[in-house]
């Protein structure tokens, strides 16, 4: 039993307002937009908060949620660049944004995860990884490289609604290589010396390294 199995602790957890709140609530009306969970946008807070990050890299930017909450989690942030590949989903982060007055902070690029974290230079403090699974073990090289000593790579779903837990074959067929692909990607990260890397037990897991 995880965390969030129990009502108890999930009802521990406060409702977002304002802007945050608009945007989370349009992300579940009816249309699933896979946004982080309320206990996983804390974390990120709190990490933000603390690690105080100049510059920020994410994928996976959906509705801008994930973006306008790190943004807003320390007055260090100066710039968020997030890659969504889905042209609607860029349309309506932008507007998001620009509501929230982040536009000047956040900047979405228009593009697919792993050929735009090819392409990209200089350095991050802090990425956050939450676009196509299967495709973060062929991005790690690329991540690393963007890093400075001392950033945080946070990934999300790396427990995958449990099924990392268990060996591919046990997942349904249309899963098997991202199951696969999170394990080749989590052994990677935990085996690299030159990255101190843990899972913490929040939304559908979340793994936090960071580049020593
Ligand atoms: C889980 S959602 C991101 C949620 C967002 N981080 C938040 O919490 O507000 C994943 C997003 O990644 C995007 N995506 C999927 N494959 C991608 C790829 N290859 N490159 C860039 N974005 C991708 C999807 O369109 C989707 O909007």
């Amino acid at each position: 039993m995880s965390l969030s199995d129990s009502e108890f602790f999930t009802g521990l957890i406060r409702e977002r307002k304002g802007i945050e709140g608009k945007i989370r609530s349009s992300a579940s009306d009816g249309r699933r937009i896979p946004i982080i969970r309320d206990d996983t946008a804390t974390l990120l807070e709190i990490l933000v908060s603390q690690k105080k990050p100049e510059k920020i890299l994410e994928f996976g930017t959906a509705i801008g949620y994930s973006a306008i909450i790190m943004a807003k989690a320390s007055d260090c942030v100066k710039s968020i660049d997030t890659v969504e590949i889905d042209p609607d989903m860029v349309i309506e982060a932008r507007k998001n944004i620009e509501n929230a007055s982040l536009s000047n902070i956040i900047h979405v690029i228009a593009g697919d995860a792993a050929e735009v974290a090819s392409c990209l230079s200089g350095s991050y403090d802090m990425i956050f990884l939450d676009s196509a699974k299967s495709q973060y073990v062929r991005m790690y090289e690329d991540l690393k490289r963007l890093l400075p000593k001392g950033g945080l790579l946070v990934c999300d779903n790396v427990i995958y609604y449990g099924k990392v837990y268990d060996e591919p074959e046990n997942s349904p067929h249309k899963q098997r290589t991202i199951v696969a692909n999170m394990r080749d990607f989590l052994k990677q990260m935990f085996e690299d010396e030159e990255m101190r890397s843990v899972i913490a037990d929040v939304g559908d897991g979340l793994a936090i390294s960071e580049k020593l």
